[in-house]
């Protein structure tokens, strides 16, 4: 695989199916070398800044769990930790940061903030989640759902369905699902559902790769020939002024991931969730805790997808040679000999 050149990862449509394609199968490489007790330090001496200006299980941990398995260090900059977007500007931020560190990842409010991070930054820049998207769990998602796909089936034959709001994971779900030639469908009541600023997006992707993408709140149509079955809180993109209560009745029974509803699925079909779950609201007890429920190999997965893109996107960075090293150790030792 040729990397040549230094790539920020803010959206998962900025790559084509083959590099997707070319980061999944690393991440299961290193998954499969570790597991069997060989961990590989590609990021040995390297620095990653993880920026969170909201709260984090599963980003925060797997990102720092993978570079300290890689040989790397972790640096957490958790809300108010640092002087991001105050009197100190996103674009210094990045200027700065870069400066120290081999990677930044960042959790941000407005995707507009990874954004500018990205255009000021001299190192590589990953999307942790924003208001807009979430690409590194949709590398992790679509590694969960080659590791359980239908026996005899591709991934492009498949169908997946996220079912509930249209949260930025529903979003997300959809251009790597549509990007990898899959067939995507948003199954959510009206004025919950995704928009065109997606959709045409999706349109886009299925013109290039093949597959389909749908949006609809008919059970039926949603539901026939699943393989997949992911849902999201519910609280999505579109902001209103609905109660909780108001919004329970919106979503409750129809849009709640059941026995039942699983049942219209295909045999076999699986359950995802990126998580943290609410549960017995979008998903009750009795699916996320089954056997038909990947949720925890998903979330494990988080780490695979964390080590593939950590060691992709640093591979451009180019270590020095033996000659370099050995000519910097002699001059340092001759200064220190000669001063100290
Ligand atoms: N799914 C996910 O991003 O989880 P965290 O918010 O815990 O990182």
């Amino acid at each position: 695989m040729a990397n040549n050149e230094m790539r920020h990862f803010l959206d998962t449509c900025d790559f084509t199916k083959q590099e997707l394609l070319d980061i999944i199968d690393l991440s299961l490489q290193l998954k499969k070398a570790i597991k069997a007790g060989y961990e590989p330090k590609l990021m040995k001496d390297k620095t990653l800044a993880m920026i969170f200006q909201q709260s984090s299980t599963r980003t925060r941990v797997s990102f720092e769990t993978a570079m300290e398995q890689l040989g790397g260090h972790a640096q957490y900059l958790g809300p108010g930790m640092i002087q991001l977007g105050g009197h100190e500007t996103i674009e210094d931020t990045g200027r700065v940061l870069s400066r120290y560190c081999d990677v930044i990842m960042a959790r941000v409010i407005d995707h507009d903030t990874v954004v500018r991070l990205a255009h000021s930054s001299s190192v590589p820049v990953l999307n942790g989640m924003s208001d807009y998207n979430h690409p590194t769990q949709e590398v992790a998602d679509v590694i969960t759902m080659f590791e359980h796909l239908p026996e005899g089936k591709r991934f492009e034959d498949c169908k997946v369905v996220f079912v509930g709001d249209a949260t930025q994971v529903c979003a997300s779900l959809g251009f790597i699902v549509t990007k990898l030639g899959g067939n995507y469908v948003h199954y959510g009541p009206k004025g919950f559902q995704l928009r065109p600023e997606h959709t045409d997006i999706y349109e886009r992707h299925v013109q290039e790769n093949g597959g389909s993408w749908m949006v609809t709140d008919d059970p039926d149509e949603a539901l026939t020939g699943a393989d997949f079955i992911y849902t999201d809180v519910w609280y999505g993109l579109y902001e209103n002024e609905l109660s909780p209560e108001e919004r329970q009745k919106i979503f409750m029974p129809k849009y709640q991931v059941s026995k039942e509803m699983m049942a219209k699925a295909n045999l076999g079909a699986k359950f995802l969730h990126c998580l943290p779950a609410t549960r017995n609201e979008e998903v009750t007890d009795e699916v996320l805790d089954s056997d038909i429920s990947i949720a925890w190999d998903e979330a494990e997965n988080r780490l695979t997808a964390m080590r593939g893109l950590l060691v992709y996107f640093t591979m451009y960075q180019k270590e020095p040679s033996e000659l370099q090293v050995a000519a910097a150790k002699a001059e340092f030792e001759e200064f220190m000999a000669n001063r100290f």
